[in-house]
Order: structure tokens, then sequence, then C-alpha cells
């Protein structure tokens, strides 16, 4: 029997600063109107302070009742406090993946951050000085803690919520010299072993909004700004059915 489709809305890059409550409340409310589950993926505060996240919890417990998924970005690292963003979120009921799954609705979301170092055959290779390989394993890292996530998952639709890109497609837009900073295709391996079903991601302002893995599962990035300037006159969230 076909299991009926989830829908999903996602966004990324909202950066909620300290006075932003109220910002994006009636975004939140559609996407709670129009789909089962919202995806947050990352950069959700602009300098990763909890101050930034309670002003972000206040509108998505006021406009969201249905599960929320978060993945953390970097600028919700860059307090070195990204433990407390997270805590307030999961006060206010945010499921937040950090090399961990969730199931909702008989579907499976496994989720990372993810990390850069580029694309494809010019991927940077943990080689010579120790910060290079330690820049390297940190995109490695996070490439297993997905897989990991992925291969917890029992449920026969699989979706990878990131920050970072997994593929290059979704980043043309962007300056060509910032591509290696805009993510990894070492995230892109376990998204085709596993036949993930969809992929969300954010980080790339700039970029385009959908790609294809090399066995063609399709990569939608989700970044606010980006989906605003490819789509301005239409709400600026992605709805999927998975
Ligand atoms: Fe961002
Ligand atoms: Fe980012």
């Amino acid at each position: 029997m076909n299991q009926p489709k989830l829908r999903v809305a996602a966004v990324a890059d909202i950066h909620y600063g300290k006075h932003s409550r109220g910002a994006l409340h009636d975004l939140f409310a559609k996407c709670s109107q129009q789909a089962d589950v919202l995806l947050l993926c990352g950069d959700l505060t602009d300098y990763g302070l909890a101050e930034e996240a309670e002003e972000l919890i206040v509108d998505l417990r006021s406009a969201v009742h249905v599960p929320i998924v978060a993945v953390l970005g970097n600028h919700d690292f860059e307090s070195g406090q990204p433990e407390l963003v997270r805590k307030v979120l999961e006060q206010a009921g945010v499921t937040v993946l950090d090399g961990e799954c969730a199931e909702i609705e008989g579907v499976g979301f496994a989720g990372v951050c993810g990390f850069a170092g580029g694309f494809g055959r010019r991927m940077l290779n943990p080689w010579g000085e120790a910060l290079i390989k330690q820049f390297v394993k940190e995109a490695i890292d996070h490439a297993v803690r997905l897989e990991q996530a992925l291969a917890k998952l029992q449920t026969e639709k699989k979706v990878a919520v990131l920050h970072y890109a997994p593929i290059r497609a979704t980043v043309v837009g962007e300056d060509p010299e910032i591509f290696p900073f805009m993510g990894s295709s070492r995230l892109e391996e376990p998204i085709n072993r596993f036949r993930v079903s969809a992929v969300f991601h954010g980080h790339a302002h700039n970029g385009a909004l959908e790609g294809k893995t090399a066995t063609g599962i399709p990569v939608y990035n989700v970044s606010m700004p980006a989906v605003q300037k490819h789509a301005p006159n239409d709400p600026p969230f992605r709805i999927v059915e998975v």
C-alpha cells in the first residue's frame, strides 16, 4: 500500500536577531497551515545567542502547530554556545538534529549541520598541514554522523536535513570563489547510499533552488534569501511532498 505523502515546509537562514520577534510570525503560520512538518535548515539565529533563539521561539510557539525539525547553521555557532541555542529551541518543542534522527508520520529525518570543503574532484583533501587535515576531518565527521543517523532509520522514506550543501548545483549563483565554503561532496555519499527521498539545506543565500545528486536524489536549497530572489511574489519557503 502506498504511504500517504507528507507535506514538508522548509526554510533556512532566517537569522533571528535580538529584536526579531514578530518578523516571520506570518510566514511560520503559513508553513503550519500548508504543511505537516516544518524544517528549519540552520542559521536560525544571527550570532548564535540564546536571546536570539528566545525571540524565535516566541514566533514559533504562537504560529506553528505542526512538528518542527531543525539543524543548526554556522551562525548558530558564532558565539561558541550552540548548546544554549539548541536548549532554547528544544524547550519550545523543536527537534534539533545533530547527527540524530527523528520519525514523523512514518517519514524519517536525519540531520546534521554539515561543513565546508568543496565539491567533486576539487574537494579539499587531508594532505599537508595539520590544520588542513583537521578542517577535512570536520567535514568527514559530519558526513559520518549523517550516515549514522540515516542508518538508524527504519522508515522507507528518509529525508536529509542539512545547513551546508551536499552538491555543487545548488550553490551555483554564489561567487565561484566561495563555492568551497558552501558545502562538501562528502555529505552526498551517504545520501545516495541510503536512497534518501529528498535533501534540504540552506547556507547558499545566493544559490540555485534545486539540484540532484549523482543518483538523481532531489536537493532543495531553502535559504530564505535565495527563495525570495527566485520567486519574489511567493512566500519565501518551500513546500515539498515526500
Ligand atoms: Fe545564512
Ligand atoms: Fe550559513
